[in-house]
């Protein structure tokens, strides 16, 4: 495997022409990103970010406006890259009349797997997506979780080095985004890079090498989840102490945010760096620690502060200590009570 990465963005711009004017609406704002091979990696943003325009350059289904994009260091729409593809899109189209089986061969004989391959390629799909009890079933009958998995084996058909999903777990309840999790999973355990967006964050939490949050058509931030996390983790405690004596308050109070005040019993909010010094003033006190609550950020938290943070000023900025005080404890102590 060779150090091309799968995907490669410089500065990519896509714009639309709309209504009466052709007026230009730009969706993808100079993104550059490299997805390298044998990721997982997740492309996330809420609704209407530029995620599906951002994918339908990269198989070739529609033309970037300007910015450079490369499919394995060939340029995108180039046939050998386009071969390496797999694509399952936002919202498939299919032939309800057709079953599971008869969709798959269809499409086998579309990318030209010749006949004496096919069957056995599809039948290992079937399986390998979770189908096998469905696959002579039309496919009008299938669920939401059926269809996404019969796509993703459509998108497996032409054994692609590079699989793109868009959106491969909407609609999907729990035990369907397991199994999707699974799938994409057993594909990186095959060598292959697979590329999907999100806008569902658990899904991407447990599963992706790296990430890119994109909000506006611009990237917000990219990185290996833990470190996304850490980077901006609240390396923050919630201390619950009781047996406090009265005159001891002033003491804690002075060491740390004191969040809750109910005789004997305090709470405080504090970093993380500080806790030991609490606790041992608590065992000097002969008080008592009834809790301690890691506020660790989970990527949730992280997407609504990256959202949100860059398009609206009342969204609580955690990073400045100074002026959200009132709001983190608000939080806090709302948390603390429930
Ligand atoms: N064919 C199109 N013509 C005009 N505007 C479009 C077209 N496709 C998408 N858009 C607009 O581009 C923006 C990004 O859309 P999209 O790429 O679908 O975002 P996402 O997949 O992240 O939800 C949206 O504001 C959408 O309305
Ligand atoms: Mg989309």
């Amino acid at each position: 495997m060779s150090n091309t990465p799968a995907i490669y963005l410089d500065n990519f711009v896509k714009e639309y022409r709309t209504g009466f004017f052709r007026k230009r609406i730009r969706v993808v704002k100079g993104l550059s990103l490299r997805v390298e091979q044998g990721e997982i990696f997740g492309f996330l943003g809420p609704n209407g970010a530029g995620k599906t325009s951002t994918i339908k350059v990269l198989v070739g289904l529609s033309h970037p406006t300007a910015g450079r994009v490369d499919i394995f260091g060939a340029p995108v729409g180039n046939i050998q890259a386009k071969n390496r593809i797999g694509f399952l899109p936002e919202h498939p189209y299919f032939y309800g009349y057709l079953t599971g089986y008869e969709f798959l061969n269809f499409y086998a004989r579309l990318f030209g797997i010749p006949r004496a391959k096919r069957s056995a390629r599809i039948e290992r799909l079937i399986e390998q997506v979770g189908i096998s009890h469905a696959q002579d079933t039309p496919l009008r009958k299938y669920s939401k979780g059926m269809i996404q998995r019969v796509g993703i084996a459509q998108a497996l058909l032409n054994d692609p080095d590079l699989v793109i999903l868009d959106e491969p777990m909407s609609g999907l309840d729990p035990i369907g985004r397991k199994d999707v999790r699974d799938i994409i999973l057993g594909l990186k355990e095959n060598g292959k890079t697979v590329f999907f967006s999100s806008h569902i964050l658990q899904d991407v939490e447990m599963i992706c090498d790296r990430v890119a949050i994109l909000n506006k058509g611009e990237l917000l931030k990219v990185g290996p989840l833990e470190g996304l996390l850490e980077q901006s983790a609240s390396q923050d405690v919630e201390v619950t102490i009781s047996n406090v004596d009265n005159d001891a308050i002033e003491k804690y109070a002075a060491m740390a945010d004191m969040i809750r005040h109910v005789e004997q019993k305090i709470t405080l909010h504090l970093p993380d760096k500080d806790l030991q010094k609490i606790i041992n003033q608590v065992f000097q006190d002969g008080a008592h620690i009834d809790s301690v609550i890691r506020h660790k950020d989970t990527l949730e938290d992280l997407f609504v502060r990256q959202v949100f943070g860059t398009q609206s000023e009342k969204a609580p900025a955690k990073d400045n200590d100074d002026n959200d005080d009132s709001a983190e404890n608000e939080d806090s102590s709302e948390s603390a009570s429930s």
